[in-house]
């Protein structure tokens, strides 16, 4: 469902995102790993159709963004990790403007939409302005709307930031039923718990490049003997100077 080839991103003479070739079959939830700066973003921007790349394609659905950006972005729902919101709409009119966006109205669309805030415990703040809602009531509308016109494929950046536990655990069975159900979600994410525990494969990417890519069984085997959990084989595969780094600055 998401095909990427060569993709790069150059900024003047940096690379940030250094020639990625993945592919990430229909009904996986696929997890991008890596230190801050390594390119995740810059990525699942491009994949998103956001961000121009500077080299390489990116298919969605067989489709090729760059040749077609309508018929894939069609596809496609994305939760960025800045998100931005009307602030005066409601939560309500933010999701029928998103479906909007994709052809999508009608009393089945406010069903979906009402379902959705009604999930995340956003039905009794349905019709106040966005500029009141709290950080995570932001972050949990935003989510809301990349579901709202069930697109098959969702990109997110980071989403579990600033929610609280138990909206960090619906958000959890959310993706694991949405791809249990055909669809596909590639996501970016700094808890290497929910990566583990969530995610059918995973990408370390570090540099702009994928350093290692499969499921926890092949990444383990990958990284050097004795790393067990994610955050061994993390640290191995991206280098463990930090800890020695800290305890020298500390000692300093
Ligand atoms: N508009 C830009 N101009 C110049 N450099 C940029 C720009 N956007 C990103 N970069 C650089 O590209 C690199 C990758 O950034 P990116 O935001 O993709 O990292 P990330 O993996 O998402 O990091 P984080 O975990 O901190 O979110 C960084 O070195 C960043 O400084
Ligand atoms: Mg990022």
């Amino acid at each position: 469902m998401i095909e990427l080839a060569g993709l790069t991103k150059r900024y003047g003479s940096f690379t940030a995102v250094s020639g990625i070739d993945l592919v990430v079959p229909r009904g996986e939830l696929f997890g991008l790993l890596g230190p801050n700066g390594a390119g995740k973003t810059t990525s699942l921007r491009m994949i998103a159709g956001i961000l121009q790349p500077t080299a390489g394609t990116v298919r969605i659905a067989g489709i090729d963004l760059a040749r077609d950006p309508v018929a894939a972005k069609s596809q496609l729902g994305f939760i960025p990790d800045r998100p931005f919101i009307y602030e005066k709409l409601s939560g309500m009119e933010f999701l029928r403007f998103v479906a909007g966006l994709y052809g999508q109205s009608g009393s089945s669309t406010d069903r979906r939409a009402r379902e959705l805030l009604a999930l995340f415990d956003l039905e009794p703040w349905r019709d106040e302005l966005v500029e009141s809602y709290s950080h995570g009531m932001r972050q949990k509308l935003i989510i809301a709307s990349a579901f709202v016109h069930r697109p098959a494929v969702i990109v997110v950046d980071e989403p579990m930031v600033g929610l609280d536990p138990k909206a960090a655990r619906i958000l959890k069975d959310l993706f694991r039923e949405y791809t249990r159900r055909g669809h596909t979600i590639m996501m970016s994410t700094h808890t290497l718990e929910v990566a583990e525990t969530l995610c059918d494969r995973i990408a370390i990417v570090q540099g702009g490049r994928i350093r290692a890519e499969g499921t926890m069984a092949e990444l383990r085997a990958t990284a050097a003997a004795g790393a067990t959990g994610l955050e061994d084989i993390f640290l191995r595969l991206t280098g463990e100077r930090a800890a020695r780094e800290l305890l020298a600055v500390l000692d300093a």
